[in-house]
């Protein structure tokens, strides 16, 4: 079949633009980078578009350029000075609104209340806020004055958040008094007292006002941002930051203990962002763009802040809980605002169905136009219920695969070029530039329907800069598995056809609802109990949240496991790590299936927490423990 050695785009896809794109980013992916790159607007232009030296790429080195002023200060000369930025919505009911016009304001006067309290170009910022405007906008003051910001979800507990800030040796903390979450004021203050105790470097902590809630406040250490702001000035030129200088650090899990600091550059960040945007939903200005993530997660980074506003759209952004006061909750907001793109997780989706379409029914959702999903894989039953029941059948399913480390959107339909035939459950072809590939455990391209290993063979302007402060990690965790290729750490398939196929993860990761887990971060957190030897954490499938949390734990000697103590250790993880890791299941053993190496066999545990057969255990690694995995086994099915 002559026809296969072509590339995939060419063999299947009559459509002009993604292909003509492909093959420019082929032929000479530097300028076509370039060429994407000249569509910001730079303060001076770069000298190189990429300088790779693996496995570092630098792009753009040489170009001066600010992120804040390509999200605000761009806006203000035209008529999208008076459009809106951004839609905010309360828990409670409460909204806001800001036009480009005061969205610029606000920033600057942010900026400059940083600049007081002595932050300067490359200094860390660490923003634990809860889904309020300030949180993009102090992302914003930060990028203006070359400040490095590190957001950390509000849902993490005060020793997460503190391993952060002591990680990235942050200066300020920011945060609020509490935020509204179900019904009730979380108490972000309290928590972040406890963090800073524990935290080195922050010498101050801004403190803004949501639930009004009594607080304590630290005199000389904290202040409260209302009254930073009464003296603060409305003009902070942003600063010309080179083009490799760091926006921001944000933390994600891995397959050790520590969570890795995902550093991404400014100009990369901005080019890939820009344009991957644009290329998949088709965003413009007159976008209304709704993007239900967190802003504590990648997804919140580029998705709610940085794409939309470089391209002048309006974004909404809603604080609470889903399916709070009603279930329709956010059917309501998307009839109200006019969402036109709205782009949201599989595990929301799931929930949803299982409310029912009735909902759905309720709202007009005629402005919608393109759907997105993100997170983890989306299996064809729920693509198919979002494509009929929340688009109607009239809104192409955007599934975007990425991760914190890509940046930006990599392997996704490319809405705004020409949409590829759609298969539910795919998230079809690589967006323009990206060469990924799918390959064996030799690192050869897998064949056609055969599972294997997702990589990236050349850098993209997105690509992480390295993992702060630790450059060997960087190495091992990315580089090391394939030579020359960026491991992604994410199984996939591609069919017959070349569309790719996620199918979870290969390694120690996990996602309970979108959310990434390190399993090794959890029994760090669980053998750090009082009552515990030792302990394996497993993601077990669930219908809706696509993993949970399983927890096996050996107690010491002289403990007794009892439905107490259960509660007892979960209640332990929520402190240690946030709700989010909060274990579905807490099973007491006595011992653990490992292999010679001494490496937890977690394909057993999850075969066990799951019922079902573990499989040929001959193809363990170490076939010498095999008979004692073995007995392992059926001693622990007894357990469990
Ligand atoms: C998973 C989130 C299947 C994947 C943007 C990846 C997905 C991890 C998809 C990164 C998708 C993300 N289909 N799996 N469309 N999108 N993933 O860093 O396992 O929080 O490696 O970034 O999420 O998670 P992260």
């Amino acid at each position: 079949m002559p026809g296969l050695s072509l590339p995939f785009e060419e063999r299947y896809w009559p459509f002009f633009k993604y292909r003509e794109a492909c093959k420019r980013s082929r032929q000479d992916p530097e300028a076509f980078w370039g060429e994407e790159a000249g569509k910001l607007e730079w303060f001076k232009k770069w000298d190189r578009v990429l300088e790779w030296e693996p496995p570092y790429a630098r792009w753009f080195k040489g170009g001066e350029l600010n992120a804040s002023y390509l999200c605000v200060d761009q806006h203000l000369t035209g008529w999208r000075r008076s459009k809106v930025a951004i839609y905010w919505e309360g828990e409670p009911g409460d909204t806001r609104l800001l036009s480009y016009s005061l969205l610029y304001r606000e920033v600057n006067r942010v900026a400059s209340v940083l600049k007081k309290l002595g932050v300067e170009k490359g200094d860390r910022v660490a923003l634990y806020l809860p889904m309020v405007p300030e949180l993009p906008i102090f992302m914003l003051a930060c990028a203006r004055i070359g400040a490095i910001h590190t957001v950390i979800f509000s849902g993490f507990s005060a020793q997460s958040l503190a391993d952060r800030m002591n990680d990235t040796g942050a200066k300020v903390l920011v945060t609020a008094d509490g935020g509204f979450r179900r019904g009730k004021a979380i108490p972000l203050k309290e928590i972040a007292d406890k963090a800073v105790d524990l935290a080195r470097t922050v010498e101050k902590v801004v403190v803004m006002k949501r639930t009004q809630q009594p607080v304590s406040m630290k005199p000389g250490r904290d202040f409260w941002l209302d009254d930073l702001l009464k003296t603060a000035e409305t003009l902070v030129v942003p600063e010309h930051v080179e083009a490799t200088h760091p926006l921001f650090i944000l933390y994600t899990s891995g397959t050790t203990g520590k969570p890795k600091g995902i550093m991404h550059s400014t100009g990369g960040y901005m080019v890939f962002n820009h344009s991957v945007y644009q290329w998949a939903f088709d965003i413009k200005e007159d976008s209304v763009y709704w993007c239900t993530a967190d802003v504590g997660w990648v997804t919140g980074h580029s998705s709610i802040v940085y794409a939309p506003l470089a391209y002048g759209a309006a974004l909404v952004m809603y604080e609470g809980a889903p399916d709070y006061p009603e279930v329709d909750r956010w059917w309501e907001i998307v009839e109200k605002y006019g969402v036109t793109i709205f782009y949201t997780s599989p595990t929301a989706i799931r929930m949803f169905m299982k409310f029912g379409e009735q909902w759905l029914k309720k709202h007009d959702l005629t402005t919608l136009k393109v759907l997105g999903s993100v997170g983890e894989p989306i299996n064809p039953e729920a693509w198919l219920w979002y494509y009929h029941n929340v688009g109607n059948q009239r809104c192409p399913i955007i599934d975007t695969w990425w991760q914190t480390e890509t940046g930006s959107l990599m392997i996704a339909p490319a809405a705004g070029l020409d949409m590829p035939p759609l298969k539910p459950g795919s998230a079809t072809f690589p967006l323009p530039g990206i060469d990924a590939d799918v390959v064996d455990e030799q690192g050869q391209p897998a064949r056609p329907e055969e599972r294997g290993y997702l990589v990236i063979k050349k850098p993209w302007p997105g690509m992480l800069m390295g993992i702060y402060g630790d450059p060997q990690r960087y190495q091992t965790a990315y580089w090391d598995r394939f030579k020359g290729m960026f491991f992604t750490g994410d199984y996939a398939v591609k069919d017959r056809e070349g569309y790719f196929w996620i199918l979870g993860r290969s390694d120690e990761v996990i996602k309970v609802a979108g959310h990434r887990l390190g399993t090794a971060e959890i029994e760090d957190a669980v053998i750090s109990h009082h009552a515990v030897a030792e302990s394996a954490v497993v993601g077990k499938p669930d219908p809706i949240k696509g993993e949970v949390v399983i927890i096996f734990a050996i107690l010491k000697a002289d403990r007794v496991p009892t439905t107490a103590l259960k509660g007892e250790l979960a209640e332990h993880i929520r402190t240690a790590i946030g709700p989010l890791a909060t274990p579905e299941q807490v099973y007491f053993v006595s011992k653990l299936p490992k292999t010679r190496s001494g490496k937890i066999m977690r394909r057993v545990l999850k075969a066990i927490a799951m019922g079902v057969a573990v499989g040929d255990l001959s193809t363990l690694e170490d076939a010498a423990s095999v008979d004692e995995v073995k007995k392992a086994y059926e001693e622990l099915k007894k357990e469990v």
